[in-house]
């Protein structure tokens, strides 16, 4: 017999799971409209092509790609960025400006899995594109912010640097920027020995970088990278009522599209796998061959947010069933498909024993289906036309007519 699994680094979603999912991406879903997002839509592959652009080597070696029966290269989407711009390049070029856009998505990166880290992993993002450059930070800063507020979820750290003077930073202690690109990932990793030793092979001293890439903290930290223009950005936040940012000019994101303001939001507690959301300020567009257009936002790892959501113990909604009938016999079964019918045509959730189960075993199975109350019909209510209606909370039992339960 063949065994079957599930492939490595994906998961099954129980309907506890599913419950759970659901009521992050509603409360999302309501920060987005809130905020005047419209929500878009693109294919699950993409060509290869579309993402070894500008995304950078560490989502290409992560790639799921391959050949498809026509001999085209294709790839799994890992991330929803580069999609959202050839969307908005094939079909929204014309659309009035600014564009807030914003996305939920399965998204595949083949990369190790553990703890927060997946093959296939969904992503909550928006962008937005053309809106003047400070002001559309602005917005997806105070979005990003709201969503992780929202959801409940405590104790994040909500870090912003700027790549562009991060890459001016290296240009002016001598790294030219094609020498820039394999420091990337040092810098990513905060692998300040591993930049230390690059930087000595090419002569560069690493001290005034390292010094700067070290730094974190308040506004004074925007003293050490002149030039941000965070400054504008950090007072709208703070008319926002906005101000738990922590300033940190080294970070350098994973992707390569950055072009300015970057952002990562990490949960502590989370080990490893702590950051949440990632973000910033690109440019993708003249690379699909349109004109430039600013663009600028985020993506919050759906996933994470659950795991640490989990982890603080909150207080998710659970399903209810309003009635659980419970029929005693043939005849109280006719009549329990009938009051069924009426109560759920009346908008209340009901369910019926479809397992012929005596009293105490469908009692039991109405309380771990997280039913309200049990409606029992047995001979007496068939001839009294009063229903039993037992309060699976209190154990408290009541007679009542269909009318009262369709209220
Ligand atoms: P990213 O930082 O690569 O950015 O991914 C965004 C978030 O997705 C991460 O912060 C993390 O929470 C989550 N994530 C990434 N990889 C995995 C994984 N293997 N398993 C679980 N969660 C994961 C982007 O993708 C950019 N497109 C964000 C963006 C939008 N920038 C501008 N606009």
């Amino acid at each position: 017999m063949v065994e079957l699994h599930r492939p490595k680094g994906t998961r099954d979603f129980l309907p506890r799971d599913m419950e759970r999912r659901r009521w992050l991406e509603e409360r999302l879903r309501g920060v987005l409209g809130r905020f005047g997002f419209g929500e878009i839509a693109t294919p699950a592959f993409e060509h290869t092509e579309l993402f070894t652009m500008r995304s950078g080597p560490g989502i290409i070696e992560d790639m799921y790609n391959f050949k498809d029966k026509g001999g085209r290269e294709v790839a799994l989407r890992p991330e929803l960025t580069a999609p959202t711009m050839r969307l908005y390049v094939e079909g929204l070029l014309g659309a009035p400006k600014p564009l807030k856009l914003y996305y939920f998505g399965n998204c595949f990166r083949y990369e190790q899995p553990q703890k927060g880290r997946y093959r296939e992993f969904w992503q909550f993002g928006a962008e937005i594109l053309g809106a003047k450059r400070a002001l559309g930070e602005i917005e997806i800063l105070a979005l990003a912010h709201e969503c992780l507020s929202a959801s409940g979820l405590k104790d994040f750290v909500f870090r912003i640097g700027h790549v562009g003077v991060l890459r001016k930073l290296f240009l002016d202690n001598g790294v030219p920027p094609e020498g820039q690109t394999p420091l990337w990932p040092l810098v990513d990793k905060k692998d300040f020995e591993g930049l230390r030793a690059a930087l000595a092979e090419m002569n560069v001293d690493a001290g005034p970088i390292i010094a700067v890439l070290g730094s974190s903290g308040g506004r004074e930290v925007l003293d050490n990278v002149p030039g941000s223009g965070l400054e504008e950005v950090l007072d709208g936040l703070g008319r926002l009522g906005i101000s738990d940012f922590v300033i940190e000019p080294g970070i350098a994101r994973g992707l390569d599209y950055y072009t300015g303001m970057v952002f990562e939001v990490d949960v502590p507690g989370l080990g490893a796998e702590k950051q949440v959301c990632g973000g910033g300020s690109y440019s993708l567009s003249e690379l699909f061959g349109a004109e430039p257009v600013t663009s600028t936002g985020f993506a919050l790892g759906f996933d994470r947010m659950l795991v640490a959501l989990e982890a603080q113990g909150a207080a998710f909604p659970q399903r209810k069933l309003d009635f659980y009938i419970v029929p005693m016999g043939p005849k109280e079964r006719e009549e329990g498909l009938r009051v069924l019918a009426e109560l759920r045509r009346a908008g209340r959730s009901a369910d019926i024993d479809l397992a012929d189960r005596n009293l105490s075993k469908a009692l039991k199975y109405a309380s771990s289906a997280n039913a309200s109350a049990a409606v029992i019909i047995g001979d007496e209510e068939l001839k009294s036309g009063l229903l039993t209606v037992k309060d699976l909370a209190t154990g408290e039992q009541r007679k009542a007519p269909l009318a009262g339960l369709l209220k």
